[in-house]
């Protein structure tokens, strides 16, 4: 550990338990930290650099933007704003789009479309269906609609209007929810990625968006980990054929510059009226090119296809080396979201994969997640797989704690 290091901690708060490194620099799928050791990068920053470090085109243009205008303010129309919005309006068939600044946010926004939609019908007390090993975010809000108690643990009391239901049960959501003239929404992940790279069946998915017509309530997914190409889609419910109501946004949006942002059909398109929702920094110039250059580089670059492709690649890969391995439970996921399940907590092999050279994270105790660059090659994919192999058989092979 670096003398920075041991020294680098005593004045910000203790919210993170960190590995003892410090990244400097990084470029394409390959990072460095400050003592000049060199990792890849399957991480992305938690599924958040789409395009990878330092990318050749990416930077310049934000370069440029720093030059022109970093913030200007929601007083004014914000150019960048509707050349980003008119994107996504395209790319997900939807039709009006709200620029914040993180994935709570872009949550909390929803929530509070939610809320407003039902206020708007009479209903005073509105209520949000929400699901088993959800993450929304760290807000009060958001934390409310969140599963992990571990996490709401000293800062209770949550907030009330949340009915929760497991994932992939429409029973279990009709018995919840239909007969209670209080729902105005369902809120869900498409792929749940803290939760444990967990997906929403498509025919799941069908079954809800079918109630939430016949029972008028908005259907919203959080595509803040899964969205943005990951899963080699530009949404990963597109797989389904469903469209949401409300689509939350933000981590791989910016490609690394903080953005989020609230995706409205047209059933909650005109909820918000003038005044009802803001943030100072939201839409700002720097970070809705950052949107802008972001798509218009996974298009040229058909990184889509990249991701389904890799992604194939990968659990081909792992399918593989761990066939005859009981200790692996599963390896699910889609395109470059990827969870490969252990029988056990595997906490410490994220600093084992540290280590050896590799950015990875572990979730849900025994879940390893890969959530690499869409940029990634084959044979750095291949690398990633000769590296991360080794590791979990001789994790498996050491007796259970
Ligand atoms: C699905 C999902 N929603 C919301 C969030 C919260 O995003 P942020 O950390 O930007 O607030 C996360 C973060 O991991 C997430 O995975």
């Amino acid at each position: 550990m670096s003398a920075f290091i041991e020294a680098a901690s005593p004045h910000t708060m203790n919210t993170y338990g960190r590995l003892p490194i410090a990244l400097s620099h990084g470029q394409g799928c390959r990072v460095w930290d400050i003592n000049g050791k060199e990792y890849l990068d399957a991480l992305a920053g938690i599924a958040v650099n789409t395009l990878g470090h330092n990318h050749p085109e990416f930077a310049p243009a934000l370069q440029d933007q720093i030059g022109k205008m970093i913030h200007s303010c929601n007083y004014f129309h914000v150019p960048n704003q509707e050349i980003l919005a008119t994107k996504l309006v395209a790319l997900s068939g939807m039709t009006n789009v709200f620029f914040c600044n993180s994935g709570l946010e872009a949550n909390e926004a929803a929530i509070k479309l939610a809320r407003k939609f039902g206020h708007d019908k009479g209903i005073t007390h509105p209520k949000i269906v929400v699901y088993e090993k959800a993450f929304h975010g760290r807000s009060i809000a958001t934390l409310s609609a969140t599963a992990n108690v571990k996490l709401q643990q000293g800062f209770g009391p949550m907030l009330e209007g949340f009915v929760r239901v497991p994932l992939n049960d429409i029973e279990a959501l009709k018995n919840a929810a239909a007969n209670d003239p209080d729902v105005v929404a369902v809120f869900f992940e498409t792929i749940q990625g803290e939760g444990g790279i967990n997906p929403t069946r498509a025919d799941y998915l069908r079954d809800v968006r079918a109630l939430c017509d016949q029972q008028d309530w908005l259907l919203m997914i959080d595509e803040v980990q899964c969205g943005i190409g990951r899963t080699g889609k530009w949404f990963a419910h597109q797989w389904s054929g469903v469209q949401p109501d409300v689509m939350p946004l933000a981590k791989g949006l910016g490609s690394g510059v903080p953005i989020g942002a609230v995706v409205a059909g047209p059933k909650a398109a005109n909820i918000f009226q003038t005044g009802n929702h803001g943030t100072t920094f939201g839409g700002n110039p720097l970070a809705m090119r950052a949107g802008v250059e972001t798509i218009r580089i996974m298009e040229e670059d058909s990184l889509l296809e990249n991701a389904h492709r890799l992604g194939l690649y990968f659990k081909a890969a792992f399918e593989r080396e761990f066939k005859d391995m009981a200790a692996v439970k599963d390896i699910r996921g889609q395109g470059l979201m990827i969870g490969i399940e252990l029988d056990r907590p595997c906490g410490p092999l994220m600093g084992q994969a540290l280590e050896a050279g590799l950015l990875l994270s572990i979730t849900a105790d025994s879940v390893i997640r890969l959530l690499p660059p869409l940029t990634m090659t084959e044979t750095e994919a291949d690398e990633v797989v000769v590296i991360l192999v080794p590791l979990v058989k001789a994790f498996l092979n050491t007796p259970k704690a």
